[in-house]
This record gives C-alpha cells, sequence and structure tokens, in this order.
C-alpha cells in the first residue's frame, strides 16, 4: 500500500498476545536469561543449496506477510527481509527472484526508504508491488507522480500484452484491489506498459529483464486472480521448482533434527495446543526416546483436556511423557489473589519451578524445544529480544538449573501457522488438536473475576463444556478465533420451580479475528444463544443466568481479565 492510505499499526493491547506454547517458551528463555544463561538460536534451518527462495524486501507493508504465504502456497518458500538487509544475510537463502513490497512511505519524499543496489545487480526477477513498483520507478530513472487523488478499492484491469509471462492463464480483464495514491508518470527506460485500469494507464509495467511493477495488491482477496499473477512470477519468471512442500519439510526436517540432537537429549513442555503438539511429533519422528516431553497440569485446564492430550501422545504416538499433576500447588498459590496481573506472574513463576523440578529428574539435557514460528521470528529481528518484550511482569522468575545447558530446538520457526497446521496433520495428530482455537497459558484462571477456587473452577468447566460443544455443534468453531465462557464475580437472583434463586452470572465470549490484536464479537446465531444459555442453566449447579458479550477489541480485550 502506498502513500495516502497509510497502512496503520495494529491496536497495541497490554496483554501478551500469544498462544499458551508460546507463553510457556517465553517464561523459559526469562528463566535462562536470569540464570545468566543467553539461548542460543537455532541453527539457520535453510540450507541455501537445497532450497530455492523467493525474497520480499519489505519496505513496511501491512500485507508483506501475506505475501510471503501466498508465494508458499505455490509450493515456493518465501522468506521477509527489511529493505536494508545486506546481501550476505540475503545469498545464504538461494534467492531466485526478489518481491518489492508495498510501504507507507512515498518515494518522492527525502528519506523514502529505496532498494538496495545488489537487487538490481543480480539480475534476478523483480516484482515490485504499489511502493515497490514506484521504487522500481525511481530508482530506474522513471518519474513517480505525487498524489493529487487516492485510488482505493476494485478497479478492472485491462491487459495490453496477454502475451507476457505474466499473465499466462490470466483473464483480459479482471478484478483488482488498488489502494495507492502516487502513481507512476513515466516509466523507466526499455518498460512498456502491460496492462491498464480506468485510472491507471500503468497498472502494470514490465522489462525484458523479468522486471515487473503492479500498481495493485495481487496479494490480497479482493484481487480473485491475483494468486495466477504470483505464481506465474515464481514459475514463469524465476523459474523455480516448486519444491516447498509439506513432505519435503518434515523429510528435511528430520535429517536436520536427526543432524543437530546426535546423541543429545530433548525436552519439551507439552500444553496441548497446536505448536507445541506439532513439535513434539516431529521431533519424536526424528530422534523418537531422545526425546522426553514435560507436560505440567497447573489445575486450570478445561474439562478432558489433560487426558485427551495424554491420550494423543501416550497412547497414539508412543511418547516419552512426564506427566506432573502440579494443580494442588498452583490453586494454594493463587489462593486470595484477585489481581489479572498478579495471577499471570504467579502461574509464570509456579510453571517454571514445576518444569524445572521435574527436568531435572531427566539427567542431563542438551535441547530445549519450542515451538517458535515464522511470525515470530520476523517480530523478534525488528524488536531485540522476544523475551522481555512479551512478557514484563515476569522478571523474578526462579532459573533453570546452570547445568542445564540448553541449545534451543526451533523445528518449526520457518513456517507460518497454517502450515504448521498442515504438518500436524501430515503426521497424524487429530484434527481436533491441529485446528484447536488459541487457549491462554494462565489457563481459566484469566475467566474466573476476582479469586479462584476450586468451586469456581468447577462451575466454569461446566458452562465451558456447554459452550464448546454447542459451538462445535452449529459447526461454528473453526469460524471462530476463541469461544468460551467467563465466570464473573456477580451474583444475581433467579427462580427455578418454585425457589428462589442467588447463582453467578456467566458471560459467553466469542470472537472473530486474524491475529487477536483486533477483534469482533462474533454475530452467533439467536438459537445457538439460546441453547448454550439453557443447558448452562440447567446443567451447571451454581449458575442461573447467561449474557452474551457484545463488545470488540479494542475497546475491550478478547479475556475479560
Ligand atoms: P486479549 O485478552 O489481550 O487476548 O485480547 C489476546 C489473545 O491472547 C490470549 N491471551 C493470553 N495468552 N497468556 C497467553 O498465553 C496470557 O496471559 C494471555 N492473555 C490473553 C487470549 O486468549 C487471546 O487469544
Amino acid at each position: 500500500m502506498a502513500k495516502g492510505k497509510s497502512e496503520q499499526a495494529p491496536q497495541q493491547s497490554h496483554r501478551v498476545v500469544t498462544s499458551g506454547d508460546l507463553e510457556v517458551s517465553t517464561y523459559l528463555e526469562i528463566a535462562k536469561e536470569i540464570s545468566g544463561e543467553q539461548p542460543v538460536a537455532a541453527e539457520e534451518a535453510v540450507s541455501g543449496a537445497e532450497r530455492e527462495a523467493i525474497v520480499v524486501i519489505d519496505f513496511g507493508s501491512q500485507y508483506s506477510m501475506l505475501i510471503a504465504r501466498r508465494v508458499r502456497e505455490c509450493q515456493v518458500y518465501c522468506e521477509i527481509v527489511p529493505y536494508d538487509t545486506p546481501w550476505e544475510k540475503i545469498a545464504p537463502l538461494n534467492p531466485r527472484g526478489f518481491i518489492l513490497s508495498g510501504g507507507p512511505a512515498s518515494v518522492n519524499e527525502a528519506g523514502a526508504p529505496l532498494a538496495p543496489a545488489f537487487i538490481y545487480e543480480s539480475h534476478l526477477p523483480i516484482l515490485g508491488i504499489c511502493y515497490g513498483m514506484q521504487v522500481i520507478t525511481k530508482q530506474l530513472g522513471g518519474k513517480v507522480m505525487s498524489a493529487t487523488k487516492d485510488e482505493y478499492g476494485h478497479a478492472v484491469l485491462h491487459l495490453n500484452d496477454a502475451d507476457s509471462s505474466l499473465f499466462v492463464d490470466f483473464p483480459t480483464s479482471s478484478s483488482v484491489w488498488m489502494s495507492h495514491a502516487d502513481r507512476i508518470e513515466e516509466m523507466p527506460p526499455d518498460f512498456t506498459a502491460l496492462a491498464y485500469t480506468e485510472n491507471s494507464p500503468i497498472a502494470v509495467m514490465g522489462n525484458e529483464q523479468g522486471m515487473f511493477g503492479l500498481q495493485f495488491h495481487p496479494e490480497v482477496a479482493h484481487t480473485p486472480e491475483g494468486k495466477t499473477i504470483l505464481r506465474n512470477f515464481v514459475y514463469q519468471i524465476c523459474g523455480c521448482q516448486g519444491n516447498w512442500t509439506i513432505g519435503n519439510f518434515i523429510d528435511e526436517s528430520i535429517t536436520r533434527i536427526k543432524e543437530q540432537v546426535g546423541e543429545g537429549k530433548v525436552i519439551n513442555a507439552l500444553s496441548g495446543g497446536v505448536d507445541s503438539s506439532v513439535v513434539a511429533s516431529i521431533i519424536h519422528r526424528a530422534i523418537g526416546n531422545q526425546l522426553t516431553c514435560i507436560f505440567v497440569n497447573n489445575g486450570l485446564l478445561r474439562r478432558e483436556e489433560v487426558e485427551r492430550t495424554f491420550n494423543v501422545f501416550r497412547l497414539n504416538l508412543g511418547m516419552n511423557i512426564i506427566y506432573a499433576d502440579a494443580s494442588e500447588r498452583f490453586l494454594d498459590c493463587l489462593k486470595g489473589v484477585t489481581d489479572p496481573e498478579m495471577k499471570r506472574k504467579i502461574i509464570g513463576e509456579e510453571f517454571i519451578h514445576v518444569f524445572e523440578e521435574e527436568a531435572r529428574k531427566i539427567g542431563t539435557v542438551n535441547f530445549l524445544a519450542q515451538g517458535t514460528l515464522y511470525p515470530d521470528v520476523i517480530e523478534s529481528a525488528s524488536s531485540g529480544s522476544k523475551a522481555s518484550a512479551k512478557i514484563k511482569s515476569h522478571h523474578n522468575v526462579g532459573g533453570l538449573p546452570a547445568k542445564m545447558t540448553l541449545n534451543l530446538l526451533e523445528p518449526v520457526r520457518d513456517l507460518f501457522k497454517d502450515e504448521v497446521r498442515q504438518v500436524g496433520l501430515a503426521l497424524g495428530l487429530p484434527e481436533e488438536m491441529v485446528w484447536r482455537q488459541p487457549f491462554p497459558g494462565p489457563g481459566l484462571a484469566i475467566r474466573i473475576i476476582g479469586e479462584v477456587t476450586r468451586e469456581k473452577l468447577e462451575i466454569l468447566r461446566g458452562a465451558d463444556w456447554v459452550v464448546m460443544n454447542e459451538i462445535k455443534k452449529a459447526k461454528l468453531y473453526g469460524q471462530l478465533w476463541q469461544s468460551f465462557a467467563v465466570l464473573t464475580d456477580v451474583k444475581s437472583v433467579g427462580v427455578m420451580g418454585d425457589d428462589r434463586t442467588y447463582g453467578y452470572l456467566v458471560a459467553i465470549r466469542a470472537v472473530t479475528s486474524e491475529d487477536a490484536m483486533t477483534a469482533d464479537w462474533a454475530r452467533l446465531p439467536y438459537d445457538v444463544l439460546a441453547q448454550i444459555s439453557n443447558r448452562i442453566v440447567n446443567e451447571v449447579p451454581g449458575v442461573n443466568r447467561v449474557v452474551y458479550d457484545i463488545t470488540s477489541k479494542p475497546p475491550s480485550t478478547i479475556e475479560w481479565e
């Protein structure tokens, strides 16, 4: 996206925007830092000779990740690097072509980010998208006209040159999504206009050396044929082979884990979430019983959560699992605590203690497995230490034993979440686990307003069970980011049969979201809400009223605490 429609930074939240899995990893990283040990980064996963890549040069577009995902959907590996990344860091990726992303700047402004010279000197194909197109134009001797009027939304693209390799199997006219203000006034020498829209005479340009510019965004869903252009770029123009498949990833990954770990031992904190489950499965596939998973029951999990997770791994995958039932300890520590941040802090600390005690029993351990994902890698590359940025309140947690000089093993650090899910399915994990909605690390503790007690946990488990059950029955589970019950601290009067009741108020929360930074309350059908409400008041003792939360984030958060 180019100047005029500046790409807005997502709303910052005071919360930890992670899955439970990542939170666990973060506790461990912090613990290691505190014990004076710097986590050792995983070995560079990419071996240049084997894997071909398209490299996205990022000028700050909110769609850069989407570009990378679209390219990967074409079975070509794709990485995103900041626009000022030196060639030495890019060369090992074995680039076959570059995509210059959109961005919020205007190329005519002083200090606007430009592409490094090696991009052009490499003679590799280049595709500039929106701001990226303007960068190419500016740097190769054309002219970019500063904005007088924005062009935003749908436009119809007409081809001038249907024979261009960029347009194989592409319709002669199609809908594209525009979002720019600046536009190309004069193309660089040797470029020709390959397509136009009503307001953009040069909507696509290209030259004989395989450099192209698009004024629109091919990566967004609003450009329905956009993927064809990206596919043509990577196959027809860059000559990629398409070897980025889940099967290849698993094979390569298993070989790499075997090499990295050798005869060593690996521990993994299993949470039942998709990331830690996939990590455990792939490592287990590679090194079998050299892996031990530690599954801590903090007493704040949902109904049947322990049994289900345990059964999948112990029974189906035959893994070495240490099950630590520390429910009582956690609940004791939480006695009398009502402040949400304090709850988080206590749970984090206690987790480290339990994990540490269990890990000690295994003896010498060499690696700590983590479910770090590609978006975390990109984020931490730009914002320093992930650990210190993510959970500020956990700085006084105890360290792991000094003798545990652990290296990090991060087998999915190259993957997006949807790719992790595909790997999970390919490794035989149940759909239920692979498509699980995020569940926070502190669990039900932050869904009980006020003090966490055994009685309240039982009530919430009952209500949550009904919500999950009905949402799944209505086939809505997969469409919602999260759906759950909250046990409020409010009691109200009701009537059941001939008796007056005085029971708890349960709130239902169901949201849609892309990334948890923003969320909208889900427009659940009234019938589903009615069924949930009826069942909760009838089946869960102690509850006599149910309400539905109709606030979005912001200004609310997804969790109530
Ligand atoms: P909020 O409530 O901040 O939640 O809108 C955003 C996302 O983060 C999850 N969440 C947490 N996850 N530890 C976690 O691991 C936490 O302390 C925590 N707090 C919120 C929440 O479930 C939602 O997906």
